[in-house]
Order: C-alpha cells, then structure tokens, then sequence
C-alpha cells in the first residue's frame, strides 16, 4: 500500500490526476481503452473539476476512456444527491467522453433493477473476461467517518456478497442521504489493477488511522471496517489470494494528522 500525503484538496488532486494519467497511458497501451470507476460524495469534485480543466483536458483520450461508477443513491440522474449527477457537473459535462462510454447506475430505477443492469452493463464491458470479476484499470475510492467505502457500510449484508458484482443495499439508520443504494462489490473492488481513495479533512482522521491499522492487522477479513477491506488480502501479504494491482490512499494532512510520522 502506498501513501501520498498533500497539504490540501488542491494538490492532492493534483497528485491523484498524475496518477490516473500515468495509468491511462499504461491502458492504452496495453489494452487500448482505458476504464476508470469514478468515486461519489464530495471530496473527488476537486479531482474532477481538474481534469476537465484546460491544464488537463487534453491529457486524456476521452475517446478511448470508459467511465463506470462504484456506486450511486438510488435517485435520478440530475438529483442534488446523485453521484452520477455530481460528475456530470464537475466532470462528465466538460470533456469529450461519448456518451455510450459513460456508464452509469440508473438510480432512476427499483434499486434490485438499477443493480442487475448495472451488472449485465459490466458483463457488457468485459465481455472479453467472461468468468472472472471485471477488472477495472482504475477505481477511485472515498471513505465515510464510519470506515464505509462505495456503499460498502459497516454491519450491512453487502459486505458478504462474493459471486455477484453489483448489489442493492440499504442504508444504516445514521446515514445521509437516507436512500438506498446500489454498490459494486468487493471482489470487484479487489480485481482493479489500482485502487485509489481519496480522503480530505480533519474529520476522516481517527477513522483513517484505524482504517490503516486494521488493514494491516491479523484481524479475520470479516471483522474489518470496509474500508480495511479493500484489497486486504495484499495488505496482510495472504500469500494464498495475493491480490492482483495497487492500492494507494491520496490524503491531505488533515486527513493524515492522526498517522503519526508520515
Ligand atoms: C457516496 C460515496 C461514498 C463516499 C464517502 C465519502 O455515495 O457517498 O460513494 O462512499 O465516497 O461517503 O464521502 P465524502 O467525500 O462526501 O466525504
């Protein structure tokens, strides 16, 4: 696990946006797409937000880039709530992404019908792998102050889900917004040649520093926050299901104030 620490939002976004253009270059050659599952919440709007900005632009070959999202409320598309709504604002809107390469969960829909066909859209997508879990070039992560990540919350049924890639789930009582949600999964999660989370504010701190302990703990998997879960597997060197990619956490330092020496 790699840690980058910056003093704010602004060049943490800076830092994750040099990240993800070295891994489309990678994709591209590679692959020739390059496949990116945008976080939701507030925190990634700085990173998007620089990514359509002229410096940026241009950096990406939008028209060989395909859009996913690791999760959304189960509203319409344009709903101040909706992560999908947020990136088309900050992001989606700006660049030259075709509009059949953007794929979003359709919160629109009963959550048990937004999630089955947002799993037949990446059976879709990596039609080539059939069989094994879709391997994203990159997923942006966040985390909540409970250790949630996606819509991945502590003590929901969600965290157990292992041969689906994509579920409907309830939120705890203490969330907001109070609507259901629809996630990918872990083993989703765990697929991705790299996973970033991107966290900012003093607020994260406690639950970043027992995020960071726990991951590299001997704890049972099942016992861990979420957000320890990902990529867990790699963090506690299991050498029986190593896990396949990266994993980085991008903070600011307020975020990181409780790491000790970073
Ligand atoms: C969501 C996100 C969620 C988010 C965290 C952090 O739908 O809310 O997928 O996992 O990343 O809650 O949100 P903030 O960036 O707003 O703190």
């Amino acid at each position: 696990m790699e840690l980058i620490v910056q003093p704010d939002i602004e060049s943490l976004a800076q830092a994750a946006a040099v990240r993800i253009m070295a891994a489309s270059e990678a994709a591209m050659a590679a692959r020739g797409r390059f496949t990116v599952v945008l976080a939701g919440g507030s925190t990634p709007a700085a990173l998007y937000r620089l990514l359509a900005a002229p410096s940026h632009l241009n950096r990406l070959d939008w028209l060989r880039t395909e859009v996913f999202f690791g999760d959304e409320r189960c509203v319409p598309p344009r709903h101040e709530w909706s992560n999908y709504g947020m990136a088309w604002r900050t992001l989606l809107s700006h660049v030259p992404l075709p509009a059949d390469r953007c794929h979003r969960i359709k919160g629109e829909l009963p959550p048990a019908v937004a999630a089955s066909d947002y799993a037949s859209t990446l059976a879709h997508a990596f039609e080539s792998q059939a069989g094994t879990w879709p391997q994203f070039d990159i997923i942006l992560l966040g985390m909540g102050e409970d250790g949630h990540t996606a819509s991945l919350f502590p003590g929901m049924a969600a965290l157990a889900e292992n041969s689906k890639t994509v579920v409907a789930t309830e939120v705890p009582a203490y969330v907001s917004p109070q609507v259901p949600r629809v996630t990918l999964t872990f083993p989703v999660l765990n697929a991705a040649r790299e996973v970033m989370f991107l966290l900012a504010g003093q607020a994260k701190a406690a639950m970043v520093r027992r995020v960071l302990a726990e991951a590299s703990s001997e704890e049972g998997e099942e016992e861990l926050l979420p957000a320890a879960r990902v990529r867990a597997a790699q963090e506690r060197e299991d050498r029986a299901r190593p896990a396949p990619g990266k994993l980085t956490w991008f903070l600011d330092r307020a975020a990181a104030s409780q790491l000790g020496e970073v």
